[in-house]
């Protein structure tokens, strides 16, 4: 049943919280957000919504169900619609532009006495707060609040009294479900600019806070958004291409936050499969339960090391379709290069799996990031592994080969994204074959021998 919309419990949750600017409430959202204490003073407005629909007891709440906005301030607590509908924000400077930042909000769901509240960036959209209402001259408190955390990767339930901030202490990078996180800040940034090469409205909310956490936190992880940027835009002139080849299947393995199936002008009767883990695919479906997607999409959780669990899958839907394109962006890297030949000839038995587009680094490029990142994505297991000397060669043995294969660096050079620097070294010619120590990173197209 719709709960009728509570104005008095908005109001009293923006008191509840003391969230202009009071060093304690700050101190909340820098612990429960991962953002530096400083940059908060740039944020002067709350927005409060209510839910229509979740689980008090459980502190959890259906985001998509979302039926009435407030937004707060100095001069009080007004309707209002979604905030990302809000014009303006597009002016504000880059730190703070965090999903947080843009806009700060608090859910709850109220059901009689009891009232549940928390963020929907929190911690893996876990941080949960659950509380009884008392009725106060004036207006509605929360009182006796417990704060519920569960861990995103165990599923342990922590219970503070008193709604005393909780804080996501550990590694970086917690696992290997977490670079999806890091790789979706990108396409939000990119989605943010007046000149943008592809658009991805969903990425910021898919990326959350832990997102922009991870990415602040990679070494130099700014100078290298051409590569990131590169690699999206070479996956979509991909999948464009051979979608009007007539492919009729995707196949999106380790699809991670990607969201193309809402953002890319593909064919309605298009089937989308997009495989991850189970927990990443859970987090994704939960913040996008209220959009639509333009194909028919269906999502599979899989484990990929898995071995006779993927075969079937793939024997299934090489069975349900006549042509299929399969796409791992991002996935190789953190594979064994036996790993991957094994998975490269699973790939390569159902006939209809006729192209692979994939990403790929040169020993010289795997070496790089190591060096740069491999302490921070060790830590959570994601450790990268495979940049393989002969290139996109590599696959030859295992069924697949090379048709198309375009080199980051010169690509973002074309769309005009390199750093001065490295748009001399774009001027270099270069090969798409063995790279040996240079530091080489790519798309390639493959199709089946
Ligand atoms: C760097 S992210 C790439 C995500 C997405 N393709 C993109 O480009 O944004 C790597 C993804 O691989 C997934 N992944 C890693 N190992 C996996 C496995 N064994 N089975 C399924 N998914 C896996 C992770 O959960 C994560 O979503």
């Amino acid at each position: 049943m719709k709960p009728t919309p509570s104005r008095p419990v908005a109001e009293a949750l923006a008191q509840v919280w003391g969230w202009h600017r009071t060093p304690r409430f700050l101190e909340y959202v820098a612990e429960s957000f991962g953002v530096c204490v400083q940059d908060c003073a740039e944020f002067d407005r709350l927005y409060v919504y209510q839910v229509a629909d979740g689980d008090i007891e459980r502190g959890e709440f259906d985001h998509w169900s979302t039926f009435q906005w407030w937004e707060v301030d100095d001069a009080g607590v007004r309707e209002c619609s979604r905030p990302e509908q809000l014009l303006g924000w597009r002016d504000a400077p880059e730190k703070v532009r965090g999903s947080f930042y843009r806009w700060p909000h608090i859910s709850f769901l109220h059901r009689e006495e009891r009232v549940g509240f928390g963020e929907c960036y929190g911690p893996g959209l876990l941080n949960r707060k659950v509380g009884r209402l008392v009725e106060v001259a004036g207006g509605v408190q929360a009182v006796d609040v417990r704060l519920v955390w569960a861990s995103r990767h165990d599923g342990c339930q922590r219970q503070a009294k008193g709604g005393e901030p909780v804080s996501q202490t550990g590694p970086l990078i917690e696992n290997i479900s977490d670079t999806a996180r890091w790789a979706a800040v990108y396409r939000a940034r990119e989605n943010d600019r007046p000149d943008a090469l592809f658009r991805d409205p969903l990425a910021r909310r898919l990326a959350g806070a832990r997102g922009e956490q991870i990415a602040r936190g990679m070494p130099d992880s700014d100078r290298h958004t051409w590569a990131w940027v590169a690699r999206t835009y070479l996956f979509d002139q991909f999948i464009a291409g051979q979608v009007q080849r007539g492919v009729d299947t995707v196949v999106n393995l380790a699809a991670g936050l990607d969201a193309r199936p809402y953002r890319m002008a593909l064919p309605s009767s298009l089937r989308w499969v997009e495989v991850d883990l189970p927990e990443l695919l859970t987090y994704k479906e939960e913040i996008l339960g209220g959009e639509k997607p333009v194909c028919a999409l269906e999502r599979v959780r899989l484990d990929l090391a898995n071995v006779s669990a993927r075969r079937d899958l793939f024997r299934r839907l090489g069975d349900e379709a006549r042509k299929v394109l399969v796409i791992t962006e991002g996935l190789l890297i953190y594979l064994s290069r036996e790993e991957v030949g094994a998975l490269a000839q699973d790939l390569a038995q159902p006939p209809s799996f006729q192209n692979w587009a994939l990403d790929l680094a040169s020993p010289g490029l795997l070496q790089r990031l190591q060096q740069a990142m491999g302490a921070k994505l060790n830590q959570g297991g994601a450790t990268m592994k495979f940049g393989p000397e002969e290139g996109p060669d590599f696959f030859t043995s295992y069924g697949w080969k090379p048709v198309e294969v375009r080199a980051l660096l010169k690509t973002a050079a074309r769309l005009k994204r390199l750093p001065f620097l490295l748009r001399l070294v774009a001027l270099l010619p270069a090969s798409n074959g063995r790279q040996g120590s240079r530091p080489w990173g790519g798309v390639c197209l493959m199709a089946r021998q």
